[in-house]
């Protein structure tokens, strides 16, 4: 893996979410990386501070957190002063695609005005000497739009984006390659899959099912269930954006993918077998669980990455066969329901009740 930046004071924004909290995780473990990072998250609904309690714990002087905002202008730019911040990792995000249909307005904000924030902190901060800094944009392959029964999503495939989330990624990507155009600010972006694995939040598809199936309720499938999403552990998405970090050429996007695709409905019933062999449950009842509920408006087809790219020039691979991933991530919900139940908060209650009432 070609490793040519020396990264040392990382602001990650979005770090207490479920692909950041993660990716601090595997950084601070990792023996060569020595810098700090500096976790700055707003802890909407989707954040959660305590996922990296461990963390603080084992890395007290290298590990920083702020709660905030990253459109709050002036508290941004005291971060860049106070920590002398030399690189990014961009994360934070409104992540949620039917939160986006239910109440698109937060996705503007955070995404697109949340970007151009930080772009501009980080060019008011290091103009003048971009010399060992970089902006890395964390982003989703969902920005290319919604494939045939055919074909792959390449670097180069046109933004053909759907929904008011991808619409807003697809914004903040075109903002931070307008910054390195324009501003030669030193970026690297990152388009991904699919990501599952611990400490996601409880609205996304696998999750959302391992709960339901533990708790014995109704396992909601939009649509036909014939949807195809290509699956990505996230320690493996998270391996791939530290290599593009660390050797990606500047303005430049690389594709991350699990190679791995599946239809819901398949995914789901694989779930039930997972779940009743790890949880000893029968796995028909399970499976008797499944309910076929109204589809998402504008719902994308297939997603399916091409990241031949990545392997090619930065010799990344997939570590976790998706049996293996799937086995970890069930065990992980079954191991950890302190984490669940304190995140079920009112909110989020009152979010899965109209979610699933409605349909
Ligand atoms: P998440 O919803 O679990 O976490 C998002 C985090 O951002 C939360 O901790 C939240 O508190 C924080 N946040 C939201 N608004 C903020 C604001 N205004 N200021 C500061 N912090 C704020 O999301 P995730 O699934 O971990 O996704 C992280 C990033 O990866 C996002 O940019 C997303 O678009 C991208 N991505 C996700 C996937 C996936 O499958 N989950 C795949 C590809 C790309
Ligand atoms: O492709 C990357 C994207 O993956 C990320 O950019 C997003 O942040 C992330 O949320 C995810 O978006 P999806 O919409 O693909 O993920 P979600 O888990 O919401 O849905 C996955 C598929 O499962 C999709 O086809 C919708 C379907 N689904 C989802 C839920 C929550 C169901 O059938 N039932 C459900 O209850």
């Amino acid at each position: 893996m070609t490793s040519s930046r020396t990264l040392k004071n990382i602001l990650v924004t979005g770090g207490a979410g479920f692909i950041g909290s993660n990716f601090i995780r595997v950084l601070l473990n990792n023996p060569e990386f020595t810098g700090r990072v500096i976790n700055l998250d707003k802890l909407t609904y989707a954040g959660n501070a305590a996922s990296l309690d461990d963390v603080a714990a084992a890395f007290p002087e290298r590990y920083i957190f702020k709660q905030g905002d990253i459109c709050d202008r002036a508290f941004v730019e005291g971060l860049f002063d106070e920590y002398g911040i030399d690189t990014v990792c961009h994360l934070a995000a409104e992540s949620h695609v039917d939160r986006s249909i239910e109440g698109p307005e937060a996705f503007i904000r955070t995404n697109v005005n949340g970007t151009f924030t930080l772009l501009d902190a980080a060019r008011k901060a290091w103009i003048g000497d971009f010399e060992g800094k970089l902006f890395h944009h964390v982003s989703t392959d969902e920005v290319y739009g919604s494939l045939g029964d055919t074909g792959y999503f390449y670097e180069t495939t046109p933004y053909d984006p759907r929904s008011p989330y991808s619409a807003s990624k697809a914004s903040s990507d075109h903002l931070v390659m307008a910054y390195f155009h324009t501003y030669c600010l030193p970026v690297t972006m990152t388009n991904c899959s699919n990501n599952y694995g611990p400490y996601q939040f409880p609205e996304k598809l696998i999750p959302v099912m391992i709960e339901n199936m533990l708790k014995g309720k109704p396992l909601p499938v939009y649509g036909d269930g014939k949807n195809i999403r290509d699956w990505l552990f996230v320690e493996d998405h998270n391996t791939a954006v530290w290599a593009v970090m660390q050797g990606g050429k500047l303005g430049e996007t690389y594709n991350i993918g699990g190679e791995n695709e599946w239809e819901n409905i398949r995914l789901v019933n694989t779930l039930c077998e997972v779940v009743a062999s790890e949880a000893g449950k029968e796995v028909q009842d399970l499976k008797d669980l499944i309910t076929f509920v109204k589809d998402r408006p504008g719902h994308d087809q297939r997603y399916a990455i091409n990241c031949d790219k990545l392997k090619n020039e930065l010799g990344w691979t997939q570590s976790l066969d998706f049996e293996e991933g799937l086995k970890k991530t069930v065990r992980w919900y079954l191991d950890n329901r302190a984490w669940i139940e304190n995140i079920k908060s009112g909110e989020y209650r009152k979010w899965m009740e109209k979610n699933y009432t409605e349909r």
